[in-house]
């Protein structure tokens, strides 16, 4: 199985599997945690909070799984490709655990939660588990497993959003952080997994929210990115209380000019023009929006269970090139859904026509044990023909990414620094407004976390490339 994603957008692929530290020279830790991030921003803002959670009872996290007392992977299930992932890190941990057997080893997160304690059969090293909604219950599962008793925890809740918990930045840039609107998906299309790891879904109080972002802003964070599977069904109190998803968005915009908000995933059958105006009306909240389409074809999207047409996603594109002219989209594509033919698959290309996408990450189908998919239809696409196909796919956006940032050479575009650039401490990277990499040499006058305009002067298949323009 094979999956292509264009690496344009920093946390993705190039993070699968980071180690998530924070300096923490709390005098009171006595012992290390090492942890290790799969899957998707919400995957990791939850390392975030179960940093947060065993700091509390003296962890501190380390980059060196090699000097931890505790080895915790937070795994995500998504495509069988992510879960062999996992196990392959799994033993690599076994060698170590097998020079240090006092060493903790647990599995979190949607992994945990679709195979509960049948991973303490599969995976003899493993000591505790425990699933996305369970993480208070961490510093009680650790002590039990210290006594050499193996811990398991994966009830699913319809409350916990761990709104009072402010998480601990792990690997953090100082300037961009993802804050966590909501959990859970009630949405059922029938290829995913997800609504049977994360539970049901749940907003998270505004309050709390808009107090994270706030105090983000106060420590010198200048993006915030508000995550949820469907951040369009986002929604809070009754009558005059009531804050939806556009609500949110505006009063998370008005915390101050300064403040960049983006926000992902949205849902074409739930993203409303109320949003569109949101985002148009606030120069601050970004010209950019994920749109996951998932196929171009109307008997494939209604076997996925996504519930809109191929006519409604036009829609919505019309609507979001009417309103916010210039707005960068991205989506979500798979290939070789189950009795996909070619033609239909041929309307997953014109669709992408249609949208003419800045960037899309694009997967073949990979099918997940007891999803509605697995259930009632035939994974009979052969192995040879999705990757053909997906390879088709990934060429087109290939071809369209580039076309979308040809079109700001010339131009200059407000960038936001985020540090320097990976390959070079001469120059800077940061992101304009519609989510393109920029990167550019530095300059005394700035620093991150400042803005600036950069003259954008070329650029690679994925990254724009410029100079500061004075003054
Ligand atoms: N909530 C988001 C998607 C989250 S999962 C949404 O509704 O759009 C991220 C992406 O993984 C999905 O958009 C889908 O394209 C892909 N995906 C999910 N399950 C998959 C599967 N079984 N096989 C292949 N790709 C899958
Ligand atoms: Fe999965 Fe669909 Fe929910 Fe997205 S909206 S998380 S694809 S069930
Ligand atoms: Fe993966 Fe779970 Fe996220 S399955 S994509 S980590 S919600």
């Amino acid at each position: 199985m094979m999956d292509f994603k264009l690496v344009d957008k920093e946390h993705d692929e190039a993070r699968q599997g980071e180690a998530l530290v924070i300096e923490n020279n709390n005098a009171i830790s006595t012992k290390k945690l090492y942890i290790e991030s799969y899957g998707c921003q919400m995957n990791f803002a939850d390392s975030e909070i179960v940093a947060s959670i065993l700091s509390e009872t003296g962890y501190a996290t380390t980059n060196n799984y090699q000097e931890a007392d505790v080895v915790f992977i937070n795994t995500c299930s998504i495509r069988d490709n992510a879960e062999q992932r996992v196990r392959n890190r799994l033993s690599q941990f076994g060698i170590e655990k097998k020079k240090n057997p006092g060493l903790v080893i647990g599995v979190l997160g949607c992994m945990a939660e679709r195979l509960k304690a049948k991973f303490l059969e599969e995976e003899k090293l493993v000591d505790v588990v425990v699933g996305p909604d369970a993480y208070r219950d961490l510093p009680q599962l650790l002590a039990d497993a210290g006594e050499g008793n193996k811990a398991v925890n994966v009830l699913l809740s319809r409350e916990e959003t761990y709104a009072d918990i402010n998480p601990v930045r792990l690997n953090s840039n100082g300037i961009t952080a993802f804050i966590s609107i909501m959990r859970g998906c009630d949405n059922m299309c029938s290829f995913c997994v997800v609504p049977f790891t994360r539970g049901r879904e749940r907003s998270r109080d505004p309050h709390s929210i808009i107090k994270e972002a706030e105090l983000l802003f106060e420590q010198g964070y200048r993006e915030v990115t508000l995550l949820g599977q469907n951040v369009d069904s986002y929604k809070w109190g009754e009558g005059e209380d009531h804050v939806n998803f556009a609500g949110l968005l505006e009063k998370t915009a008005l915390i101050h000019p300064d403040l960049r908000v983006r926000f992902s995933t949205s849902h074409p059958k739930d993203i409303t023009d109320e949003v569109l105006y949101t985002i148009a009306k606030y120069e601050n909240i970004c010209n950019y929006i994920h749109l996951p389409v998932q196929s171009g074809n109307n008997r494939i999207l209604e076997l996925m269970n996504r519930t809109y047409t191929r006519e409604w996603y036009m829609n919505r594109i019309d609507a979001i090139r009417r309103i916010i002219p210039g707005c960068a989209i991205s989506s979500d594509i798979i290939a070789g859904f189950c009795s996909e033919t070619e033609e239909e698959h041929q309307d997953t290309l014109s669709m992408m026509d249609y949208a003419r996408y800045n960037f899309a990450y694009t997967f073949s189908y990979s099918e997940r044990p007891g999803t509605l998919a697995a259930r009632k239809l035939k994974d009979d696409v052969p192995e040879e023909v999705k990757s053909r196909r997906l390879a088709e796919i990934f060429k087109k956006q290939q071809e369209d990414s580039h076309k979308c940032l040809l079109e700001f050479v010339g131009k200059s575009v407000k960038v936001l620094i985020e540090g320097y650039s990976k390959k070079s401490d001469k120059e800077y990277r940061g992101r304009n407004d519609q989510n393109a990499m920029v990167v550019f040499p530095i300059s005394d006058k700035v620093k991150p976390g400042d803005y600036v305009y950069v003259n954008i002067e070329k650029c690679t298949s994925a990254t724009l490339i410029g100079t500061i323009v004075n003054n």
